[in-house]
């Protein structure tokens, strides 16, 4: 505590303490102690209880359709073509009561024997807490791909092709704010992805697994 000397300040001089005023003072501290160490305990406890139930967004692929992909070789024989027409719906279910999340960069990648061949970008949008979003991703177009670089590529769709179902992967890129009463958190999840055997829309009912089923993705890990 700092001395205050009498002849610098002008304050009046106190009384000097002694007995009872001190004890009362240090009882008086002691109790803000007490006060502020439970508060913070109860912040800390609550935070602690607030993220252990925070809950990973449960992705799924409830639907998918292929129209077409056909793999085109070039004239040199070098690189081949991959024209593709494909939609899918992603379902993403938010399970948390209080955390809602801004969905601010949302990537899909379509992916076959390993090799991306196609990439969207889709609008950002906001999740509330407790419910469930659905997406649709369509892919269509086509690209060419070196047979240098893409090796395992066309064997698997030559196999593929006798049944018409077709091994493909979705990932998802994202950027994502959680919200928490008022607070924002800004985290980059590690990507989602997505194992799918989708079949050609012209093979259904011609095979026996030439229907889509319904196909959980990775969790959305969130912060
Ligand atoms: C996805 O949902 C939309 C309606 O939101 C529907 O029109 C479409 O057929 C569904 N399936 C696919 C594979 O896109
Ligand atoms: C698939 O795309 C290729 C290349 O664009 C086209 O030649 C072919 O007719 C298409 N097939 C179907 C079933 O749409």
């Amino acid at each position: 505590m700092a001395k205050i000397h009498p002849e610098t300040t002008r304050t009046p001089q106190l009384p000097p303490l002694r007995g009872r005023p001190v004890t009362c003072g240090i009882l008086f501290q002691v109790c803000c102690f007490v006060c502020a160490a439970v508060f913070a305990l109860f912040v800390i406890l609550f935070l602690g209880i607030e993220s252990a139930s925070r809950r990973e967004i449960e992705v799924s692929v409830t639907d998918a359709s292929l129209n077409n992909f056909t793999l085109l070789p070039m004239t040199d024989n070098t690189a081949f073509w991959i024209a593709y027409d494909m939609s899918f719906n992603i379902t993403l279910q938010n399970p948390n009561t209080r955390i809602g999340i801004y969905y601010d960069l949302v990537d899909a990648y379509a992916y076959y024997a390993f090799r991306s061949f196609s990439a969207v970008s889709l609008e950002p949008f906001y999740q509330g807490h407790k419910t469930t979003k659905t997406l649709q991703v369509v892919f269509e177009g086509h690209s060419t791909m070196w047979d240098e670089y893409h090796p395992g590529f066309r064997g698997l769709y030559g196999e593929e092709t006798r049944d018409g179902v077709y091994s493909i992967m979705l990932v998802l890129s994202l950027s994502v704010r959680t919200k928490y009463c008022n607070i924002k958190y800004r985290q980059d999840p590690p990507l989602v992805n997505c194992y799918l055997r989708v079949p050609l829309r012209s093979m259904e009912g011609k095979s026996h697994d030439a229907t889509f089923e319904a196909t959980p993705c990775d969790t959305l890990v969130i912060k």
